[in-house]
């Protein structure tokens, strides 16, 4: 692997490093493995920083490393402030910290309010305990319903399918948004509050730099003595903020405390809401400078390979961070999703738009549905337009190397609880689940795990695995992996003021193309016939031009370009 940058340059200095960072999500029990035991670990991730660094993303974020059995892939967490033993130790933590400080990369960490693990101290504490008591009150307890409370308190389903209430063997029930195992906290008990606020001022302390908020719409709740029935809570209002369960106005009495914390460090440290709201307006709230500061917009991930829905999104969240004050968030695969290399392969839904791949790993993933090289080479077009779009862009481990999503996982060694929580009748938007994103890293075309490490993966890797891997892609011209590389690199040369302005003459159809200040063009075919290239110096392209009948280059469909100009 080549080296030649030794660190980054100091946008990472300043107070507002994360307004239009380039962040690189690290699932890390997926990531590389440094001990053989087939799961990725802190150790791994260490080995990996002069990768990451080559890759010039500005900032890590890390999902749940904490102590945790893996009911939910390391959300189900069983102490906050501890690194799992499984992959590494909090020494080792502070050294992965040093390590990508080092060369100035930024580290921001999960954080799971919503809930902790059934293996919490709390948790057994509570089942421990008695009705009634101070431990039971830290998470949401209920008598069941029906002559001796053998039902449950309501009929409510989890997020992962399957019933939502749990009882325990005094006969009380407790709820759990997610999986079983996945107890939520009552966020009106002082105790819960206050543990977090030192989990935030642990992670600060140790020098991390940002928090990545789990289901941040959840924590305030509302259950009064009569609890809803399922239909009647489908019924109420979403986006005035009195739902009993999601994005309730009181949650940002909760952020309003988290950012006083922040705020005692130098530089200010930053948070990011994941929040399924209903409305951009209600979004909004989680990403103001009094609350947790910026919110991840999935739209991208909902939406087709389009020029209109593309448009359409860029306009109306940027006019919401025009509002707010905070930066936009661009995502377009995570460990939540199918990979935008594979969405893109598959046929748009009549009806349904950006739902093809909710609706393929409800299908089972059919390989053959799948337009394999149309939905990578659409998939590099979407990332070069998305890194030229002012803002924060989250990019997810493997995308980098266009890794399609791995179907061929058999049954009996997957891991997502919404698999396993559903049968293939109940199963709702997740069907396979999220396993086929979250299969270990390829790093070389051979060996035990393709480089992940030295003792197989804790997920089984298809063979195509090895042409997609680094070793494949590293310095081979055209690769994706050397797409993003000289995109990142481009961009921290070009990045200026968070500005974007639509180019009306190129625009068009399928013609998408806008400027930033500096005479920074992007323009993008989302369509299948080549266009004319726009006058410039031709900076970067995410796939080859192809020669007019006069020799002149155009700009293929499924393409993107990106060319200098003079200030308009
Ligand atoms: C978030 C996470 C997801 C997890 C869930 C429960 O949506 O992104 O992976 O399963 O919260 O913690
Ligand atoms: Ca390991």
């Amino acid at each position: 692997m080549t080296e030649s940058v030794t660190t980054l340059a100091p946008l990472a200095e300043t107070t507002d490093w994360w307004r239009q960072a380039a962040v690189y999500q690290i699932y890390p029990r997926s990531f590389a493995d440094g001990n053989g035991d087939g799961i990725g670990d802190l150790r791994g991730i260490i080995s990996r920083v002069p990768y990451l660094l080559q890759l010039g993303i500005e900032a890590v974020w890390l999902s749940p490393f904490y102590p945790s059995a893996l009911a939910d892939g390391g959300y189900d967490v069983d102490d906050f402030r501890d690194v799992d033993p499984k992959i590494g130790t909090l020494e080792q933590f502070d050294e992965m910290v040093a390590a990508l400080h080092g060369v100035g990369i930024k580290l921001i960490v999960d954080i799971v309010p919503n809930h902790s693990s059934d293996r919490h101290a709390w948790f057994r504490e509570a089942l421990e305990s008695p009705k009634g008591s101070n431990a039971r009150a830290r998470y949401i307890f209920r008598d069941g319903k029906g002559e001796r409370g053998e039902l449950p308190p309501a009929d409510w389903t989890s997020i992962f399918g399957g019933p939502a209430w749990t009882q325990v063997p005094d006969g009380q029930w407790y709820l759990h948004s997610f999986a079983t195992e996945q107890p939520d906290f009552d966020w009106k008990h002082p105790e819960v509050r206050e543990d977090f606020l030192r989990t935030l001022r642990f992670w600060s302390d140790r020098g991390v730099d940002g928090f990545r908020v789990d289901v941040a719409h959840g924590l305030a709740k509302d259950l009064g003595d009569v609890l809803p029935s399922k239909a009647e809570l489908k019924a109420m209002p979403k986006a005035d903020g009195t739902h009993p369960l999601w994005d309730r106005d009181e949650v940002h009495e909760i952020y309003a405390e988290w950012r006083a914390v922040f705020d005692e460090y130098t530089p200010a440290r930053t948070a990011v809401a994941e929040a399924w709201v209903e409305t951009p307006e209600r979004r909004a709230k989680y990403a103001s400078p009094t609350g947790l500061g910026q919110a991840f917009n999935f739209d991208l991930m909902d939406a087709d390979f389009d020029a209109t829905h593309f448009r359409d999104i860029v306009t109306d969240n940027l006019a919401q961070s025009a509002v707010t004050g905070s930066s936009t968030t661009w995502v377009f695969s995570n460990h939540d999703g199918v990979r935008h290399a594979t969405r893109y392969g598959l046929a748009p839904r009549a009806g349904r738009p950006g739902k093809q791949g909710a609706d393929w790993v409800l299908a089972g993933g059919p390989a053959d549905e799948i337009a394999a090289e149309l939905g990578l080479r659409r998939a590099r077009a979407a990332t070069l337009f998305e890194l030229a779009l002012p803002g924060s862009a989250y990019l997810y481990q493997g995308e980098e190397l266009g890794l399609h999503e791995v179907a061929e996982i058999p049954d009996e060694r997957r891991q997502d609880p919404a698999f396993w929580r559903t049968t293939p009748e109940t199963r709702g938007h997740d069907g396979l689940g999220r396993d086929g994103c979250r299969v270990p890293l390829p790093w070389t075309r051979t060996g035990s795990s393709f480089g992940f490490g030295t003792g197989g993966a804790h997920l089984p890797q298809p063979a195509w695995f090895a042409d997609s891997s680094v070793e494949a892609e590293d310095g081979v011209a055209g690769s994706t992996l050397e797409l993003y590389r000289e995109a990142l690199r481009l961009r921290r040369e070009l990045q200026g003021a968070e500005t974007l302005t639509w180019n009306e003459e190129l625009s068009g159809g399928d013609v998408l193309a806008f400027t930033r200040p500096g005479g920074w063009l992007s323009i993008t075919n989302f369509g299948d016939e080549p266009v004319a290239l726009p006058d410039g110096e031709l900076l970067v392209m995410s796939a080859d031009p192809v020669d007019d009948t006069d020799g002149t280059a155009l700009l293929p469909g499924a393409t993107t370009a990106w060319l200098r100009r003079g200030e308009a």
